[in-house]
């Protein structure tokens, strides 16, 4: 079992959902210190303490006793949050579980802030955080020297107040901020909208929406293009799922080309199924649902015709192809007998040995020399 402990007792903590064939601890270098320089700093948190991008629940669930409000963009991060509250046999109301779309508290008197991988997803949430600090704030962000620059720095002399950083200790750093109230900073510039090129179907000159932090926010995805290029054709009342839909660039295109298509978005990022749902309403009129869930963990099984999937290979830095396979073994439980999972992936990734397995075969749909689009049809 891996145990963190703090200036305030020790805790079991677990990334979710659990595996234990899964090595990588629930916290890293960053968190510990941020929360040893808690431990060791007078005054000790009080008033409202907001942690914001708090990756697997490690800081929200050590600070407990201060009960914070945890925001952030993640599903998979506010399970891991919950199970870990459970698991130290904690109060599951000790933490409030806002997402990154949430309207934050009014007012904050300790602000955690966990770098996230995203500048464009630090932008937007201090933006939003502004407002609420007032001079005697405290601010404390935390990361790995290699995800804080000069840009995230920037980002905090500008939108918040004077800025500085500590010794780094065990390649973390602290970011340490001073509310500045007559700074002003404004609302956040995101969402972006931006049109699509030409050339890609149904959806060529169509316009996304895509909030801070979710994948390819500013322009369109190479591997979608290639996608979006070689979509199935649908007739009827089919049921479709966008898994991993980020924008809804792929589900929008399958509602365009089928009126009658009934559509489930479906993302692990709060920003990212917004930015769908205005997506989608934009662009077409058709029936539509907008899940923020673990893959297809909120449909029922044989409920859908036809699943189709860009499915992610970071989680958190590293290269993996565990959600990948996540995803495909749920579309093999939702697809109905005869439905058909469609993949893009890059060709070097080997998706087609593992779809081969799941379902029995596999198709190449069509392939250019980086990406290739497999179709997989459940038995
Ligand atoms: C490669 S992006 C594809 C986005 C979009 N479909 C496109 O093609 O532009 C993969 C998406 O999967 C989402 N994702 C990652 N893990 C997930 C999970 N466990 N359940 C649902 N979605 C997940 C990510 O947030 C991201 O939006």
């Amino acid at each position: 079992m891996n145990r963190l402990s703090t200036s305030w007792g020790e805790v079991s903590l677990a990334r979710f959902p659990a595996d234990p064939r899964d090595p990588l601890r629930a916290w890293d270098a960053a968190d510990e210190y941020l929360l040893r320089h808690l431990g060791e700093t007078e005054p000790r948190p009080s008033g409202t303490v907001a942690v914001v991008g708090d990756r697997w629940g490690a800081l929200a669930t050590s600070l407990a006793a201060f009960h914070p409000v945890q925001i952030s963009d993640s599903f998979l991060g506010r399970e891991a949050t919950r199970a870990n509250l459970l698991r130290n046999g904690l109060d599951a109301g000790a933490v409030r579980l806002l997402s990154a779309r949430d309207t934050p508290p009014e007012r904050i008197d300790v602000l955690l802030v966990r770098v996230p991988k995203s500048l464009a997803l630090l932008e937007d949430q201090l933006h939003r955080l502004a407002p609420a600090l007032h001079e005697g704030t405290v601010v404390v962000g935390t990361g790995m020297v290699s995800e804080i620059h000069t840009s995230t720095l920037r980002l905090f002399e500008r939108i918040i107040g004077p800025t500085r950083t500590s010794l780094a200790v065990r390649k973390a750093r602290l970011i340490l901020a001073t509310p500045d109230p007559a700074i002003g900073a404004g609302p956040s510039p995101w969402p972006l909208r931006y049109a699509l090129p030409d050339g890609i179907g149904v959806m060529s000159g169509r316009t996304v929406t895509n909030h801070a932090g979710i994948f390819c926010a500013d322009r369109l995805d190479i591997g979608t293009r290639f996608f979006l290029k070689h979509l199935p054709g649908t007739r009827g009342p089919v049921r479709v799922v966008d898994l991993g839909c980020g924008n809804g660039v792929v589900g929008t295109a399958a509602a365009l080309a089928n009126p009658a298509a009934a559509v489930s978005f479906v993302d692990e990022s709060f920003s990212a199924v917004a930015s769908a749902e205005a997506t989608h309403r934009e662009n077409s009129g058709g029936e539509a649902e907008f899940l923020v869930a673990d893959g297809v963990s909120r449909l029922p099984g044989g409920s859908a015709d036809l699943v189709l999937c860009n499915p992610p290979f970071h989680s958190h830095r590293a290269t993996t192809d565990s959600t990948a396979r996540r995803m495909f073994g749920g579309a093999h439980r939702v697809l109905a007998p005869g439905g058909e999972l469609w993949v893009v992936g890059n060709r070097h990734l080997g998706y087609h040995l593992r779809l081969r397995r799941l379902f029995g075969d596999c198709e190449v749909v069509a392939s250019d020399p980086k990406f290739v689009v497999l179709k997989a049809v459940r038995k």
